[in-house]
């Protein structure tokens, strides 16, 4: 049996693995274990394309096994922090990631979020299910205000104004925004305030939602120094990568009463979330579902299949990332 010309990681919605079969003869994963370092590595030496996700440790030691077939790692995900970027380049691998697609689900997650963990809608729940609701009351669960607070925006690109947009839009709340990624002079037009500092951010905002990639100057951004700085009544928000915040940092902050309550998708050694998390109250923990609906996740297929498809015609594909 020939080697196939395009290996896919992880099972992807049907519409998508459909197309992936019929058009490139991939070879899926109908188990949907991750393939793990030695998988990876087969992968890499036997397929001219790894269809890969944000599960797949595609480590400099992945990358530079030796004997590598694959010419591109076609990402389903707009996040690459798994991918060492410098080794691809080196194997001389094309990366492609999925942008604008997962914006909105994004965006709508990061607000589930705002809302769920400031309304102790997680707490409620717990209550009623465990039987032990008696019923209303006055002073029963009073959550924060949402509507009006002012939202502190760390990374302003696509995702962070899609959140900005429905912040100040739905909830009538005043914007503050920290990007050092954009230039003076290109802020985008809207009703927002950029802030030169992440510390004016911190002291200011009612909420503070991130939305920066994964990068060495982002890791432990959000530190116990930083967390400090946040009001005691505020709130923390990460839909972007579990590195950016100090896990460790941030049980602590939340034991003490440092800060009132986060709400979380993505965690610093997925799929393990810090014991001290599971044990808070104040907090809404969600399994990394940022872009999971439907429409997203086959939207990101699709965009995969159209880098995927540009890459083995020999053409520069739309999203490329290195
Ligand atoms: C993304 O697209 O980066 C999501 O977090 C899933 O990888």
């Amino acid at each position: 049996m020939s080697a196939p010309a395009v290996v896919v990681t992880r099972r992807l919605p049907q519409a998508v693995e459909r197309e992936l079969a019929t058009r490139f003869g991939a070879r899926l994963n109908a188990t949907d274990e991750p393939l793990g370092r030695d998988g990876l590595v087969r992968a890499l030496r036997e397929a001219d394309a790894v269809v890969c996700t944000v599960t797949d440790r595609l480590s400099a030691d992945v990358l530079g096994a030796g004997g590598l077939r694959a010419k591109a790692l076609v990402n389903v995900g707009v996040g690459f922090n798994h991918i060492d970027l410098a080794a691809a380049r080196a194997a001389g691998l094309v990366v492609t990631n999925t942008p604008d697609v997962l914006t909105d689900a994004t965006a709508d997650c990061a607000m589930t979020l705002m809302l769920a963990v400031m309304r102790r809608a997680g707490e409620g729940e717990r209550e009623l299910r465990a039987g032990r609701w008696a019923g209303w009351r006055p002073t029963h669960l009073m959550g924060a205000q949402v509507t009006g607070k002012t939202v502190g925006i760390v990374g302003f690109g696509r995702i962070g104004r899609a959140m900005a947009e429905r912040c100040h839009g739905g909830f009538r709340m005043p914007v503050l925004w920290f990007d050092p990624a954009i230039p003076a002079g290109a802020e985008p037009a809207g009703p927002w305030t950029r802030v030169g500092t992440l510390d004016e951010l911190l002291a200011q905002a009612d909420v503070v939602s991130l939305h920066c990639p994964a990068t060495p100057e982002t890791r432990h951004l959000i530190n116990a120094e930083r967390l400090r700085q946040m009001k005691r009544s505020a709130f923390l928000v990460n839909t972007a990568r579990g590195d950016v915040v100090d896990e460790a940092a941030l049980v602590a902050a939340l034991e003490a009463g440092v800060i009132a309550g986060a709400g979380l998708d993505v965690y610093e050694h997925e799929p393990r979330v810090h014991a001290g998390l599971l044990a808070l109250e104040r907090v809404v923990l969600l399994p990394h579902l940022g872009s999971a609906t439907v429409e997203t996740r086959v939207a990101m297929g699709m965009r995969a299949l159209e880098n995927l498809e540009a890459v083995l015609a020999g053409v520069p594909p739309r999203d490329r990332v290195a």
